[in-house]
């Protein structure tokens, strides 16, 4: 898939120029960053799966096309936003109550989990980049990211894992991306990111790095490259 259908419309002399600077951030990557959830491993579902029990609980009404919108975001924004469609109000302690229930119920679930729930292609991504000598980092707004990393048995890989912990403002900000630019040691047009969601493909764009989206337009579209899925990743044409 071609970087961006903003070509579309544009003239000759600025597509080159558009190309030319396309190439120029393409040529100095050193560093992949990968987000967690819906690109490493698919936890989407138990996320679901945890939110929809606790607001069956509470009366609330929540289904798959809302969980979608909570994909990237974290826990508190998550829960703020399903307490808001629902007009529900709740005291702080409530609030947190509700979330470390979520949270339980989501532990519960990734208790299932193994090197068998690796997204097909990834793994193999992860070892050639490895091989060709770049640096790679995870970059999620889990506080669960060690857990499940650990659960794939795939933390090796990585030379840093910023996570939910490592900075207050979590995506669509760039915070995350930028602290694990720095972690890596690399500056952020050095730095490539793989995104499933919105609020990661808006955060590395403010973050002034590489974006890839994995899923729909609708969701993704505002990369500079899209695949549907992990297994159609293409890495020479991000790294050529
Ligand atoms: C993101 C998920 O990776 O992490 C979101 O895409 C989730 O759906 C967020 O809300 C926070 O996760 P956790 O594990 O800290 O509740
Ligand atoms: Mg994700």
């Amino acid at each position: 898939m071609k970087p961006k259908n903003a070509l579309k419309g544009l003239d000759c002399r600025k597509i080159i120029y558009y190309r030319q600077g396309v190439n120029k951030k393409m040529k100095s990557l050193k560093g992949f960053i990968f987000d967690l959830d819906g690109v490493i491993t698919d936890t989407a579902e138990y996320h679901y799966l945890g939110w929809k029990r606790l607001a069956k609980e509470e009366q609330m009404e929540f289904d798959r096309k809302f969980n979608d919108k909570f994909r990237g975001v974290s826990r508190m924004r998550c829960l703020d936003m399903l307490l808001k469609e629902n007009n529900r109000e709740v005291t702080p302690q409530e609030r947190k109550e509700m979330a470390e229930r979520k949270n339980s119920y989501y532990r519960e679930y990734l208790k299932t989990i193994s090197k068998d729930n690796l997204l097909s292609g990834i793994e193999e991504i992860l070892k050639d980049l490895k091989q060709r000598g770049y640096k790679l980092a995870i970059a999620s707004a889990s506080k669960n990211t060690k857990i499940v990393l650990d659960k794939l048995d795939i933390r090796n890989y990585f030379d840093t894992v910023s996570d939910g912990y490592s900075v207050k403002n979590t995506k669509p900000a760039p915070d995350l991306f930028l602290h694990t630019a720095e972690k890596l040691n690399l500056k952020p047009k050095e730095c490539v990111v793989f995104e499933d969601a919105k609020a990661g493909i808006d955060a590395a764009i403010k973050a002034n790095m590489l974006s890839v989206g994995i899923g729909p337009t609708e969701r993704v579209g505002h990369a500079d490259f899209r695949y549907d899925q992990v297994s159609d990743i293409d890495l020479e044409e991000i790294i050529n």
